[in-house]
């Protein structure tokens, strides 16, 4: 057997890998980048099985008071219309979602906090919960609170939160953000530690073909993300937007190809470290291929977040440039969605929460 046949042979039996085995397989291109797919797809299918879960994604507002160097909807960024989505235009998507037999919502905005902020998100969380049926797992992305107000969230339904870590290098997240209190490395720490402590089931996620992002820095991520035990994770292509400083530096990273197979080969990885959590496959990686997500379900990603925010808003939630629209009538691209996925050898499974088998087993 190979080096390469042996390092994976290894990771896959024990769940476990060097960093150094980590960057070999983080390398891997052409029959050894198929074979790590394959074997990420095999540990997917006796670990969690062929499903794939739908998760319905809201925009609920892009405003945000942070000024994260990457992001196309930074609050320094004043060519942006900004938006806040009325209650009863999420509750509709939310019913949207539930008669179409999503597992799950997840209502993500820009950063804001305050009191008004807060209770008016718990009041819209206690409206979802009496209104749709209990096994619509509600998750929300909505930044860094205060450990008090994701309590109040968690008690008002809410039972999942997401919130990226970007990079685990903390040198690296600095350079990603401005040099403040609002952007401070251990303070998004602390909140994953509050999100745990809490009972969310917790995900977090990095992206990937930063400047300045090593294959090391990559191996470390994933061995991060395993040290965290999160129960979820969502990590994909560092995409260049024209209007963020980090724009000049588009040079320097990676090409678009190069960014998609690194991708890909984190989720393999990432699967084969961490069995049983959710892995998405993100919009991100369509943006670099159309069908980036299904290259990341042919390497052990379960879950795929169809946006489902009103259409006329979509246009304004853009992190990263040429973000795809959700599709004119996402219930005729369903079926489509459904048969792509079943061409991966997998298959769409709808109304069911789809709770991560490790959250269950924790
Ligand atoms: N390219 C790729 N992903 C981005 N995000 C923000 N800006 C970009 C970009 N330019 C991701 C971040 C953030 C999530 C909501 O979107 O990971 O956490
Ligand atoms: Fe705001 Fe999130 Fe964009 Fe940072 S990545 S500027 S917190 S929306």
């Amino acid at each position: 057997m190979s080096d390469f046949s042996l390092i994976l042979e290894r990771l896959a039996a024990t769940g476990k890998a060097e960093s150094e085995h980590l960057t070999t397989l983080l390398s891997a291109r052409g029959e050894h980048f198929a074979q790590l797919c394959a074997k990420a797809q095999e540990v997917r299918m006796r670990s969690v099985g062929s499903w794939v879960y739908l998760r319905g994604l809201i925009e609920m507002s892009n405003l945000c008071r942070k000024n994260c160097l990457y992001c196309g909807i930074r609050a320094a960024n004043s060519s942006v219309t900004r938006y806040v989505l009325d209650a009863e235009s999420i509750l509709s998507a939310v019913t949207f979602a539930a008669d179409n037999g999503f597992g799950s919502i997840a209502l993500q905005a820009g950063e804001r906090v305050g009191e008004v902020y807060t209770r008016r998100v718990t009041d819209l969380l206690q409206r979802i919960s009496s209104s749709i049926k209990p096994q619509l797992g509600i998750t929300l992305s909505l930044g860094e609170q205060p450990e008090s107000v994701l309590r109040e969230w968690k008690n008002s339904g809410a039972t999942r939160y997401l919130l990226r870590i970007e990079t685990s290098d903390p040198k690296l997240y600095r350079m990603l953000h401005p040099d403040n209190d609002l952007h401070s490395f251990s303070s998004r720490l602390d909140t994953l530690s509050n999100l745990r402590n809490l009972g969310y089931i917790v995900g977090t996620g990095v992206m990937i073909g930063l400047p300045g992002q090593s294959i090391e820095m990559l191996a470390q991520d994933l061995l991060w993300l395993q040290r965290q035990e999160v129960d979820m994770v969502g990590m994909g292509p560092y995409i260049p937007h024209m209007d963020t400083p980090l724009w000049h530096k588009r040079h320097e990273i990676p090409r678009a190809e190069e960014r998609l197979r690194l991708s890909i080969a984190m989720v393999a990885c990432l699967r084969l470290l961490m069995p049983t959590i959710n892995i998405a496959a993100t919009t991100a990686l369509q943006v670099m291929q159309s069908d980036g997500r299904e290259l990341a379900i042919r390497a052990g990603a379960n879950v795929i977040m169809p946006n489902i925010t009103p259409e006329c808003r979509q246009n304004d939630y853009a992190l990263y440039s040429h973000k795809p629209l959700a599709q004119e009538n996402l219930l005729d691209a369903l079926p489509h969605l459904q048969r792509q996925i079943s061409l991966c050898g997998c298959e769409v499974q709808l109304h069911t929460p789809g709770d991560p088998l490790h959250f269950l087993n924790r």
